[in-house]
């Protein structure tokens, strides 16, 4: 890789994002399908629909950059993520339980796209390239809204609610140490902590 310019390292951010979408256009199909909860899985197959859009914004941003855009190199980092899922979407146990492990995993992916759009609208708006970034923005900002909407099941009693109540429990029957007493910090983006 050479990099002689913010355009070069906004072209690499870009292509890494590129096939991280790609990816996900395979695997959040079995994340939905796996999942037990109906709003899980229809925020899961919402994302998805966003998730074509996203791909076709990239273009459009290479496009309006003037650069013929061929993806050559595979997002790595995307690729473990997604590697990751499959021992969850194969998980066979609670269903609660299951459900807040495919909610994690589903939150690894967003946190990484909002990383990378975020480092790339940084970018396109230091260059100037004000449709490149307005286009960068709109998918931004759907991610974010896609973490907030599964940090909402999470903590919104869908994981403890009645039947379910089993799920806080270790299997050893101990209920599951209160976070707060844990020296552990944590963030809004936590989902199961
Ligand atoms: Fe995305």
């Amino acid at each position: 890789m050479e990099l002689n310019s913010l355009t070069d390292v906004l072209i690499e951010e870009l292509g890494d994002l590129h096939s991280a979408e790609q990816q996900l256009l395979d695997a959040l199909p079995k994340l939905a399908a796996a999942a037990h909860s109906y709003e899980l899985r229809e925020a899961l197959e919402s994302h998805l629909k966003e998730t074509t859009h996203h791909v076709e914004r990239l273009d459009q941003a290479f496009a309006e950059m003037g650069i013929r855009f061929a993806p050559t190199k595979m997002c790595q980092a995307m690729k473990g993520l997604v590697d990751e899922t499959d021992d969850v979407v194969a998980a066979t146990g609670d269903s609660v339980a299951i459900d807040a492990a495919l909610i994690g995993a589903a939150q690894r992916i967003e946190q990484y796209e909002i990383g990378a759009y975020g480092t790339a609208r940084a970018l396109a708006s230091e260059l100037h390239l004000d449709p490149t970034s307005a286009l960068l923005d709109q998918t931004l900002d759907e991610e974010a809204k896609a973490s907030k909407t599964l940090t909402k099941l999470a903590t919104g009693g869908m994981l403890s609610s009645g039947i379910n109540r089993k799920a806080a429990e270790r299997s050893d029957g101990e209920p599951v140490q209160d976070p707060d007493q844990n020296d552990r910090t944590d963030t809004d983006s936590s989902v199961v902590g």
